[in-house]
């Protein structure tokens, strides 16, 4: 243990000198409170630690200690539906300790140390086992079952594997490594440091989607299990609301919610809501599959920084047991403000817009650590952790670095627009901009899955969309009725498909999830009938005939089918077919 002492504060940026040989992104406790801190920059005697707590009070002279160690988090049974602040301490606890104010300098660890867990062995005495390989489980919620794995570097022979309750400290196996007389114990928590990337087997292309529920996710713009996305929107364009959709409704195993830098009242309402819902394919509460990290706006600013490395840390631990696991981060921009802060008090060079020459680097960072993997193991178990982030940038600029450096990195891109939130149009996410790279990687499972024309009809429907936006144009300077029916057929479509099916209400419990199967049967339904007034109206059917169709009061009301009543669309699409065979034989008539 090194001691040394604080020579200049500056906010959350501390200088200390007398610390010989501790090392980059080590952890430090800082001053008589002994505040956590990491360390940022190493320069001649000095070293400068960025503070992950308030540092009012702190002066010169104080004592500065190294731990010996990078920043890391604890892995274990119970990280499951914990509220953590952004270095992994739990809120809860904190509060029952503290009161609602965390005192500084009090360090609660991640992982309870007096619960017991019923552990159930899976490997026996005698056995070979490698790093990554399942040594036995915890049912530790109703929806997880937690995985206890040989950790990174550790391999061997089992010579004691022990079976009942145990602390997570506890000594739960032994392992012989060969050529070695000694053995090493393993007890139910492993270590990690944040910033480091989790190891695994191999990298798997992403060809399976991440189904959300959102219809314009899903259907336009889908992201995929290992992939990544960005929604980056000007204030209020509905980020927020997206993320909350998508953590709770994605076919993810896992999701961790990262509110960095945001509104505290808006994750007090994640907080408040997450218990009460269930999950559509398993009726439980969803928090019983959430891990939630906290560090909103009041909180202190450095932590921030730490926050999606926490996160994408516990992802990677649960991705490693082969589950699917997606991150929500709130927003990005705040996380790379808490960068800018920490270099400009480190006074180094700026960049674009003040941000650090390393901003593009650490976005990529963080999200190459998404992906589709092949777990460490003997097994080939398969594991993905999705990343998404919003980015707010200042106006909704999209030139701005932080969105760039994102664009840059990420396959989709969900653009939301200010536009279409003042009309109302929710989620407000712009057909015309926005974009997914996995569309090819995809096609073959969703073909297989869901339809073999779902892609197709996407195509259409997107066609469709485009062609209004060039008709809009048209119409603004010759009027509607001058365009050809065709070209009314088009924006009526349009008109349809934008308002019956990409418009989705969050907050209406029919409507904020759709299935997958559903969502293709709404678009078929609207493409069908698309088609066949095009028929028609090549055999000459006047245009406001189509407009009077009784069925299109149905299809309007699509959204609040259940999920379960397929035939309700069987009998939509019989109804459409019979009305236009009725304005047919009208036509013919006369
Ligand atoms: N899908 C939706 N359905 C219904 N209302 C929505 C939807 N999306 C957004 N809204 C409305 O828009 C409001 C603002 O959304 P939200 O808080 O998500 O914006 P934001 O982009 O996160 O803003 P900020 O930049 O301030 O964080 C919500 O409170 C809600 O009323
Ligand atoms: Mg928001």
């Amino acid at each position: 243990m090194i001691k040394g002492k604080i020579v200049k504060v500056s906010g959350p940026l501390v200088v200390a000198e007398g610390l010989p040989g501790v090392k980059m992104y080590e952890v430090m406790r800082v001053g008589t409170p002994g505040l956590i801190g990491e360390v940022l920059e190493l320069k001649r005697n000095r070293v400068s630690i960025q503070v992950y707590e308030e540092t009012a009070g702190l002066g010169p002279g104080e004592p500065v200690v190294s731990t010996g160690g990078p920043l890391s988090v604890e892995l274990a049974p119970g990280l499951i539906s914990s509220i953590y602040d952004g270095i992994q301490r739990p809120l809860d606890k904190i509060r029952e300790k503290a009161g609602n104010y965390i005192t500084r300098g009090l360090y609660i660890p991640g992982i309870d140390r007096e619960k017991r867990w019923k552990f159930k062995p899976l490997v026996k005495k005698g056995d070979k086992v490698i790093s990554g390989d399942i040594i036995g489980e915890v049912q530790e919620t109703t929806l997880i079952t937690h995985k206890i794995m040989v950790p990174p570097e550790v391999e061997g022979e089992v010579v004691e594997i022990r079976k009942g309750e145990f602390k997570v400290e506890d000594t739960i196996a032994r392992i012989r490594p060969s050529h070695s007389r000694s053995t090493v114990s393993l007890s139910m928590l492993q270590r990690w440091p944040v910033r480091q990337e989790r190891p695994y087997k191999e990298k798997l292309p992403p060809t399976l989607p991440l189904y959300t529920g959102t219809r314009v996710i899903d259907t336009f713009f889908p992201i995929t299990k290992g992939g990544t996305a960005c929604i980056p929107g000007p204030f209020g364009s509905g980020k927020t609301v997206v993320l909350h959709q998508l953590a709770k409704w994605a076919d993810a195993d896992i999701i961790i919610y990262v509110g960095c830098g945001e509104r505290g009242n808006e994750m007090c309402d994640v907080l408040m809501e997450m218990p009460r819902l269930k999950d559509p394919r398993t009726g439980e509460p969803l928090m019983k599959r959430t891990v939630l990290i906290a560090n909103t706006s009041n909180m202190p600013v450095a932590a921030r920084e730490a926050s999606v490395y926490t996160g994408a840390t516990i992802g990677e631990y649960f991705r490693d047991m082969g589950y699917k696991v997606a991150i929500m981060a709130d927003s990005t921009s705040r996380w790379a403000e808490a960068m800018r802060e920490m270099s400009g008090r480190l006074e180094e060079m700026p960049g674009e817009e003040g941000y650090p020459a390393y901003l593009a680097a650490r976005v990529a960072g963080f999200y190459e650590r998404s992906g589709r993997v092949i777990c460490q193991g003997q097994d080939q178990r398969e594991g993905s952790l999705s990343i998404i982030g919003a980015v707010s940038p200042p106006g909704g600029d999209l030139s701005d670095p932080v969105v760039q450096a994102t664009l840059r990195m990420v396959k989709v891109f969900w653009s939301l627009e200010d536009k279409l939130a003042y009309q109302r149009h929710f989620p407000a996410i712009n057909w015309l901009n926005s974009y997914s790279l996995y569309l090819d990687n995809i096609e073959e499972y969703l073909s297989k899955e869901v339809a073999k024309d779902y892609l197709q009809l996407r195509s259409e429907a997107m066609r469709i969309l485009q062609e209004e936006a060039s008709l809009e144009e048209l119409v603004r300077l010759v009027g509607l009725e001058a365009l050809s029916p065709e070209d009314r057929l088009i924006l009526e479509t349009a008109k349809s498909i934008r308002e019956d099916f990409l418009h989705q209400h969050a907050f209406d419990p029919q409507d904020a999830y759709t299935g997958i199967k559903k969502q293709y049967r709404m678009l078929k339904v609207i493409i069908k009938l698309f088609r066949l007034s095009q028929e028609l109206l090549k055999e000459d059917v006047e245009f406001s005939k189509l407009l009077k169709l009784k069925v299109k009061e149905k299809i309007s009301r699509m959204k609040f089918i259940d999920e379960k009543e397929k035939e309700k669309f069987d009998l939509i699409e019989e109804e459409m077919t019979r009305e236009i065979e009725e304005k047919r034989s009208s036509e013919t008539k006369i």
